[in-house]
């Protein structure tokens, strides 16, 4: 699969089967997350991988009740070091770098920004030091996605300066 198909192909699931995400896949998402660009290459990110059903469980509660969590058969936990610049951005790409393959896997995933840092952190035993930036469930579809509308590039993009037009 090219980049552009992939790029194309993905959208975002909330429904899954029950099935494990298969050990040599999770090593894939994993390589393909550490490989992620990262600035002055610094790599201020980790992830915790969940995949035991009762800890999903317990990470759904923690997600506000998102009931997709349970369902996924992986959960990356991104946490970073929040004083190293562009920690952020750093943990996006390479969460960004799981969800590119996941698709060429045939697998779905849903980037998770709802969820309570305080009851997440307890769950998983993150360090104080550390901030919760983002989760991601990854898992075996159910069904087809529902793509979602994007803007028109007009309304995106800008040429040569803000405003101008191609
Ligand atoms: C930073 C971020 C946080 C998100 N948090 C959630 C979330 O908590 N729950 C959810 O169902 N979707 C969440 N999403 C998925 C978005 O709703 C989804 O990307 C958007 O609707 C566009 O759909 P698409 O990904 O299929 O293009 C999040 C996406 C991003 C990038």
């Amino acid at each position: 699969m090219d980049v552009m198909e992939a790029v194309r192909k993905r959208h975002t699931f909330r429904k899954y089967t029950s099935e494990p995400v298969q050990a040599e896949d999770l090593e894939k998402l994993l390589e393909a997350a550490r490989l992620a660009p990262s600035g002055m290459n610094l790599q201020p990110w980790e992830l915790v991988v969940v995949t035991r059903p009762d800890r999903r469980l317990l990470l759904m509660e923690a997600c506000n009740n998102q009931s997709f969590v349970a369902d996924a058969g992986a959960v990356f936990c991104g946490v970073d070091d929040p004083g190293a610049k562009w920690a952020d951005v750093d943990l996006a790409l390479a969460m960004e770098h799981i969800v590119l393959e996941a698709v060429e896997l045939g697998l779905g995933s849903c980037y998770i920004g709802s969820f309570s840092e305080r009851r997440v952190k307890e769950l998983l035993c993150i360090p104080r030091d550390r901030h919760v930036v983002m989760l991601l469930a990854v898992g075996v579809p159910a069904g087809k996605p529902r793509p979602a509308p994007k803007k028109p590039m007009g309304k995106l993009v800008h040429w040569e300066r803000y405003g101008g037009r191609r």
